[in-house]
């Protein structure tokens, strides 16, 4: 059959037939002078990079970002100045699965952000929970171990989880989380994003702040019950995919708006609990949300694995007017995201077009395995010869990384409020209506009742007694019959 557009070998030679291979007579065998066959196979055989390390499955969408207020008295960023609107592109995931796991397990729902800012990329890769299971980086790969699979049986197993999340009480905020009605989101679309670590801002002064991001569903919330969840895991494993992906087709564009909550910086020295500690929020009483913008979805990819599966986040991508805080688990991931890139994509991941700036850019980075952007001399700094020059005035604040300068390895220094149980108390007695308490306590019972032994389950009903002593007991009863 004839088309307007022959197939060709990657080199845009047209091939003679897409159905036959080059056979010595109708019988064969097959000729190796037949390259298409050849070419067409071992490309085949290397379609797969690795999956992601954690938050395998996912599917995303491109958009734009537009300031609608103005937080200029705040940071400096190009991309938070008031009327600026960013290209953007999306990756929803959830944490534990593998890549065709279904999206309707429950789990934390990673948000990563990209914005392709006339900056540079400054890329936000959050969750859809303000918090998280820990507060050091040192503990996360045994973290992720847990929830994943054990060696023997190649199984997930809650008795390993909740022996991880019993022994590590900082985790008691995100499970609280995680078992709540939030803990399954009906659609990507009915979920918030956060940015969840604290950050740093600086303004146009030099004048620095304290920053979290909260960008707020407009399609309100909504959740599935742990019965939908599981009818819809073998119904339909990509709910989610699909969802985003109908939703903008049919041109049903979500949205978000985005809110700071902006903590002076002086403030975070004897604030009431440690700001940087990613197991607490700051509540809204304290530092209330500030309205800045909006973030919006209006485009499919064209191609998944190009645009979705090779698309590079990382938390290190900061823009002029922004920079990091002393929170442990930012600083861990700093390192992460660069180097899982390295290895699961290649070191020139960012010559990819989705992970492509719009910035112009003028690295000293050389070579390096499929390299396709093309460098200049000279290659080297300092030099004679009018290369690229390093600019002290940029605005990218370094120094909010250390404010405490002592080099040791030791808990958070403790602020008066410091615990691992008041907020999650506080969620499930003043945040949870009645209905929402009880389908959480169906929820974790149904959790531990699933393969929990013993000494992990009384651990982990006086981990909920901690939380909420009636809460606990209820949870108890339900588990101990
Ligand atoms: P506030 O009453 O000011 O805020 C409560 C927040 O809880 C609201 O932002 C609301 O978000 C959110 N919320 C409502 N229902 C649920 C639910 N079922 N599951 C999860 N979140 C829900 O109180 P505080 O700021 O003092 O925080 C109290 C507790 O609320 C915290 O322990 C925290 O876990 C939770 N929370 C706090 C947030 C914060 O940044 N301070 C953010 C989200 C939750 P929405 O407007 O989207 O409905
Ligand atoms: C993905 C490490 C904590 C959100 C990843 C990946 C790694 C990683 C290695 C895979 C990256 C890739 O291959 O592309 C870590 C480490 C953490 C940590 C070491 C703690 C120290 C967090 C937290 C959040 C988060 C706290 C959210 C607040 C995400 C998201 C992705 C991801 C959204 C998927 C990005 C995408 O869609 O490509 N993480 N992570 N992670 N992480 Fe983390």
């Amino acid at each position: 059959m004839s088309s307007a557009r022959p197939t060709t070998t990657n080199a845009g030679i047209r091939v003679a037939s897409d159905d036959h291979s080059l056979t010595a007579g109708p019988n064969g065998p097959v000729l190796l002078q037949d390259h298409y066959l050849i070419e067409k196979n071992a490309q085949f055989n290397r379609e797969r990079v690795p999956e992601r390390v954690v938050h395998a499955k996912g599917g995303g969408a491109f958009g734009f970002f537009e300031v609608t207020e103005d937080v200029s008295q705040f940071t400096r960023a190009a991309v938070f100045q008031p009327g600026t609107r960013t290209d953007t592109l999306v990756r929803y995931s959830s944490v534990a699965g593998e890549l065709g796991s279904p999206d309707t397990w429950r789990d934390p729902r990673g948000t990563a952000m990209k914005f392709y800012t006339s900056e540079g990329n400054y890329d936000i890769v959050g969750n859809n929970t303000p918090v998280f299971f820990i507060r050091d980086a040192i503990k996360f790969p045994d973290f992720i171990h847990s929830q994943k699979r054990r060696a023997d049986n190649h199984l997930r197993d809650h008795d390993m989880q909740w022996d991880f999340w019993s022994r590590c009480p900082e985790s008691a905020h995100q499970v609280t989380w995680l078992m709540g009605d939030r803990g399954i989101p009906r659609t990507w679309r009915n979920m918030n994003m956060y940015g969840s670590h604290t950050y740093s801002w600086i303004n146009g002064a030099g004048e620095k702040f304290w920053v979290k991001y909260h960008f707020k569903t407009d399609q309100g919330h909504d959740f599935l019950t742990q019965a939908e969840a599981d009818r819809l895991a073998g119904e339909d494993a990509d709910h989610h995919i699909r969802d985003l992906w109908t939703a903008i087709k049919s041109g049903e564009h979500p949205s978000w708006t985005l809110h700071v909550q902006v903590m002076p910086f002086e403030d975070a020295a004897d604030y009431r609990f440690n700001p940087f500690d990613l197991t607490k929020v700051w509540p809204h009483g304290d530092y209330p949300l500030i309205q800045v913008g909006r973030f919006v979805l209006n485009r499919n990819p064209d191609n998944y694995f190009a645009q979705i599966e090779q698309a590079a986040f990382e938390p290190s991508n900061m823009v002029p007017g922004v920079g990091a805080s002393p929170d442990k688990m930012l600083q861990g991931r700093l390192f992460s995201y660069p180097d899982a890139h390295r290895y699961r994509i290649g070191t020139n991941y960012m010559d990819l077009p989705v992970n492509q700036p719009i910035a112009p850019v003028n690295s000293y980075s050389k070579d390096g395995a499929m390299r396709f952007s093309i460098g200049q001399d000279p290659v080297y700094v300092p030099n004679s010869y009018d290369g690229p020059r390093a600019d002290p005035a940029c605005g990218i604040d370094d120094s909010a990384a250390g404010i405490e300068h002592e080099v040791i390895r030791s808990a958070y220094r403790l602020h008066s409020e410091d615990d691992d149980f008041g907020q999650p108390g506080a969620m499930v007695r003043n945040v949870f209506n009645d209905d929402e308490r009880a389908r959480f306590v169906d929820n974790v019972a149904g959790h531990l009742s699933d393969g929990v032994s013993e000494p992990v389950l009384e651990r982990a009903l006086d981990y909920w007694r901690s939380v909420d002593k009636d809460t606990g007991d209820k949870i108890a009863a339900k588990v101990r019959g």
